[in-house]
């Protein structure tokens, strides 16, 4: 485990500091935001700063807008939202760096909260440009990062402006996501059971193996199942599989074996003959037993796959849950996806959300409030959890 200085370990007061958070929220179709749990999962590092009197100074991205300043990409309406959450003002500079970001900065006084605009809308961000890194430095003495989400890219706000900023620290974020994601899952109580879904095995090939060291069970559902099915010779009907991918799903399905994992596949599925993604429905639904027939596609898991995984989630200790079992966004498609939600919200061990369609399908099902930790990261979180070094972190420990 990475060893990571925190905010707990340094005073603020009377600091100029800039704190890279991950704002990217989703947006809903009146330019709202759709979902504040990134910005409510920041607050006790933003809260802590004030208290202790900081001049707090937030660098976020929305959004890609590819360098270029994007209105609808605007960041402006993040400040008021935090400014309602956090009870006090949030002053917001129309730039992240230069004149305007300049001038913002001299206001602040000890315990104050800005928020820069978008830092992608200067091309310099996502390059890690060394310029643009400095320019966005010199507006700050220390560094403290808290955006898990972001924390496997390398750019400027990330990793060029951290390197020109000392104390460069982890917010209680970062702090937490590392605690359950890492510690959480490489000393876990047992039995540690982890469940994988998503459209595609080839996504998930890396973190399945690495878990292939660390879990009891791991219970496979969503797309890639399929993949599993066609490697053990069965019929997949017209389901979304990756046939280039069947060896190196073997050699799984081999190494779990040897070490003794139980790879729990889907007993039976959830097929239809036609989805329509537009309107949200499916054409004719069944469940059905082994081969999927010529003309149906897998969708979901099935009712007994549903009951054999909520049980294995019942008697675990730790359970690690990422990406979704079926198309959970067409209801017809949706069950597993509930049935497993519902079984991590119901069981005594220790719930871990891996983040990204998982972290949407439990907030979905409305069971988001009673698991243990729901990770905010989405390509962060898969890249932790396969062990990758995350460049935002990594960063961190060499000051
Ligand atoms: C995310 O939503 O996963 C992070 O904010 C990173 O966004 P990105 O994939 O656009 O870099």
């Amino acid at each position: 485990m990475l060893n990571v200085r925190t905010i707990r370990d340094i005073s603020f007061e009377g600091e100029r500091v800039l704190v890279r958070v991950d704002f990217n929220v989703p947006l809903n179709s009146k330019g709202g935001i759709g979902d504040d749990t990134r910005v409510v999962a920041a607050l006790p590092t933003i809260q802590h700063l004030c208290d202790q009197g900081a001049r707090v100074i937030l660098v976020s991205h929305l959004g890609r807008p590819n360098g270029k300043r994007v209105p609808e990409k605007s960041l402006k309406p993040v400040a008021k939202l935090l400014s309602e959450k956090l009870g006090k003002p949030v002053a917001f500079a129309e730039d992240c760096v230069g004149e305007l970001a300049q001038k913002a900065v001299d206001k602040l006084k000890d315990g104050d909260v800005l928020l820069l605009e978008n830092v992608r809308f200067h091309p310099g961000e996502e390059a890690n440009d060394p310029a643009f890194a400095e320019q966005l430095a010199s507006l700050a003495e220390s560094y403290v990062n808290d955006a898990f989400g972001t924390a496997h890219r390398a750019h400027a706000s990330t990793v060029g402006v951290a390197e020109h900023l000392s104390p460069r620290v982890a917010g209680f974020l970062i702090e937490r996501e590392m605690d359950y994601l890492g510690k959480k899952t490489a000393v876990p109580g047992r039995p540690f059971t982890v469940l994988f879904g998503g459209a595609k095995v080839s996504d998930k090939l890396n973190v399945i193996e690495t878990f292939l060291d660390k879990a009891d069970a791991i219970l496979i559902g969503g797309a890639m199942a399929y993949t599993f099915a066609l490697a053990l010779g069965k019929k997949v009907g017209k389901s979304l599989v990756e046939p280039d991918k069947v060896n190196l799903v073997k050699d799984l399905m081999e190494k779990a074996k040897a070490k003794g994992v139980a790879l729990l596949l889907p007993s039976d599925t959830v097929v239809t003959n036609s989805l329509d993604f537009k309107n949200h429905s499916a054409g004719k639904v069944k469940v059905v037993e082994g081969d999927i027939p010529d003309g149906w596609e897998g969708v979901d898991i099935g009712p007994k796959t549903r009951e054999t995984f909520a049980k294995q989630v019942a008697s675990s200790k730790t359970i690690l849950w990422n990406g979704p079992m079926g198309i959970f966004e067409i209801p017809e498609c949706a069950q597993g996806t509930v049935a497993v939600a519902k079984a991590l919200a119901a069981c005594t061990g220790t719930s871990i959300i891996g983040g990204g369609d998982s972290a949407k399908a439990i907030k979905d099902s409305g069971y988001a409030d009673e698991v243990t930790f729901m990770s905010t990261g989405g390509g962060a979180s898969l890249e932790f959890l396969e062990g990758k070094e995350l460049p935002g972190v990594a960063v961190l420990c060499k000051s």
